[in-house]
């Protein structure tokens, strides 16, 4: 085994075997001693065996793992055992694995003490956080070569910030992305959602409203069903009101010699082992998949995505079943691990071994195109540099909405800072307690859209009874009032690649109560947020860590370092107050439940 170490700025780079890794990263490093390959002061073993490469390291009886970005489960990695592979994960719920998006990343935090550890693999990762082995964490890749980074810092910011700069910045958002979204599958025909869109407007601003699947005629990309109406007409309206419009795109192309996109991607799909298009059942039937590893491929995308935002005036665009998904009995499940992407360099590769990156380099295309806000549900290292990203098709459950928080926070600090859910749930049963609790749990999440599956119940804020209706109204409003502070965080986010939604030990790394506190998030620096995310709860226990807060709703000062019950309809304390004068006079105007 060849194991090679080079050092840079904190960050030790580890090579093993030559391995050539699909994405290069931001990385130039002078050749080290294999000593450094440490994590803090604990050695990395690494192992080759003949199912590929073994990373290793002793677990401290209470050191934390964070990070391993979008996993269904808490804060607190320990005792997760996890594989990096995007999954349709449809229904998902408390410990479904894995999910859409692969980050394999994590930061081990000792003594108050955060190491970060990246590996730069887009096969199937197996990391098991003492889980086989009650003492170790253990790093499986099915490879006979890999690509890993260890970053060294004083603060879990600080190896967030590295992070960034080896996977590079987050794109700028849009400011009205950072607004009240819609959605539905789905709104149609087109003159449903100019209604939609103006009951809606009666209580809430709406920036932005997504078409699903089924403004397409038979689900094929960059088309228009007869039925749906005159799409100019309806972006037309929506402009004329201000509200952006986003449509979906999945990836998939259905084969068929009449259908011009298909016709003019000829030569850009994915292979089968014979050197055949590799074929698949998906919505539209039998699809070729665009094999985005690949320059040309990526080129002519592109070209599709512009001819279509610019002809229509879309403002932008939905990255749907990218993980990539095909149908097997009805069910998503990845592409044919066997089905063959032919890299830049011409050199060909299994799927099963760049999976993960399938959804980053569409992702990557879309962005050429020239689109401002694309929404992706899958994606890997590096998405954020184009796409902000959804948690994909989750339960209206009260237990599922608790989840969104380690869920997504957990994805923040793992290098994506735009995050965000289906508020409501997307399958199931949603009542109007949920909605409204859904909305107030969400309210500083960066992306904030409503969206539920078809057939499922309406979630739309007037079709609610009054109470519930009130307390939408003011969850968006304590989130516009916050809107400055956001853009602020949105700039952070883009500059720097900071998270700007936190875990609590995020910003309290000493403090041990943080690692497992799932149901507080911070936003920025100086705000936490405790949601009520119980049902027929009126009051909730929050935890403060140590330093002076403000309760804006009560106007009292506190000191934190410890637990205190508030009764407030939705919990909120500010830390620092400097600069927030316009916020704390806006927030003064919404009425809470409880103080009216
Ligand atoms: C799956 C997506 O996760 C969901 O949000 C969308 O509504 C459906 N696909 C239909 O396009």
């Amino acid at each position: 085994m060849k194991v090679e170490v080079f050092l840079s700025k904190g960050i030790t780079k580890i090579n093993v075997n030559d391995y050539k890794p699909l994405m290069k990263m931001n990385f130039n490093g002078k050749k080290a001693d294999p000593k450094f390959i440490k994590m803090r002061e604990e050695k990395i073993n690494i192992d080759e065996t003949s199912e590929g490469i073994i990373l290793s390291k002793d677990l401290g009886v209470k050191e934390h793992v964070i990070g391993l970005g979008e996993k269904a489960f808490g804060t607190e990695r320990r005792r997760t055992r996890t594989v990096m592979y995007n999954t349709d994960s449809f229904g998902y719920g408390y410990g479904t694995d894995p999910l859409y998006v692969s980050i394999p990343f994590f930061i081990s935090v000792r003594d108050g003490l955060p190491s970060g550890l990246l590996v730069n693999n887009a096969s199937s990762i197996v990391f098991d956080i003492g889980v086989e082995d009650y003492g170790k964490i253990k790093i499986e890749i099915p490879e006979n070569g890999s690509e890993f980074y260890i970053i060294d810092g004083k603060t879990i910011e600080e190896i967030v910030e590295k992070l960034s700069f080896l996977t590079g910045k987050p794109f700028k958002i849009p400011g009205w992305a950072l607004g009240h979204m819609i959605s539905r599958y789905s709104y149609f025909p087109s003159e449903k959602i100019i209604k939609v869109v103006d009951e809606y407007r009666k209580f809430l601003p709406v920036e932005a409203v997504f078409l699903d699947v089924d403004y397409m005629d038979r689900y094929k990309n960059f088309t228009w069903s007869e039925s749906f109406g005159k799409p100019e007409k309806l972006l037309k309206e929506m402009h004329k009101r201000n509200v952006k419009v986003i449509t979906i795109v999945d990836p998939s192309i259905p084969v068929n010699q009449k259908y011009g996109p298909f016709m003019r991607g000829l030569g850009n799909y994915c292979d089968d082992e014979n050197g055949n298009i590799y074929i698949d059942s998906m919505w539209p039937g039998r699809c070729a998949f665009p094999d985005f590893l690949n320059q040309k491929a990526r080129a002519w995308w592109s070209d599709e995505i512009k001819r279509w935002i610019k002809k229509y005036r879309i403002d932008g665009i939905w990255l749907d079943m990218n993980e990539p998904t095909r149908l097997v009995d009805e069910k998503g499940v990845p592409l044919d691990p066997d089905a063959i992407h032919t890299k830049d360099d011409g050199t060909r590769v299994k799927h099963s071994l760049i999976h993960n990156a399938y959804p980053l380099f569409e992702a990557k295309a879309t962005y050429d195109a020239g689109v401002k806000f694309i929404l992706s549900r899958s994606g890997f290292i590096g998405i954020q540099r184009y796409a902000a990203i959804w948690s994909g098709d989750s339960v209206s459950s009260w237990e599922d909405m608790r989840l969104q928080i380690p869920l997504l926070t957990g994805l923040s600090i793992s290098g994506v800072p735009y995050v965000g859910c289906d508020i409501g749930g997307f399958s199931g049963h949603s009542d109007a307690e949920l909605i409204a609790r859904y909305y107030q749990m969400a309210a500083f999440f960066p992306i904030m859209r409503n969206h539920k599956i078809k057939g499922g119940n309406d979630q739309e804020i007037y079709v609610l009874p009054d109470k519930f209706r009130g307390m939408i109204q003011r969850a968006v409003r304590m989130r516009y009032a916050f809107m400055p502070y956001l853009k602020e965080l949105a700039k952070e986010a883009h500059g720097k690649g900071h998270p700007m939604i936190r875990p609590l030990c995020y910003e309290f790394q000493g403090d041990e109560n943080t690692y497992m506190i799932d149901d507080e998030y911070m936003v920025g620096k100086d705000v936490l947020y405790a949601p009520i995310v119980e049902k027929g709860r009126t009051s909730r226990d929050v935890y403060l860590p140590k330093g002076k807060w403000y309760d804006p709703w009560k106007k009292e000062s506190m000191e934190g370092g410890k637990w205190i019950t508030s009764d407030n309809e939705m919990p909120l304390f500010i830390r620092s107050l400097k600069g927030k004068e316009r916020i704390l006079e806006a927030l003064s105007e919404i009425r809470l439940d409880s103080n009216s």
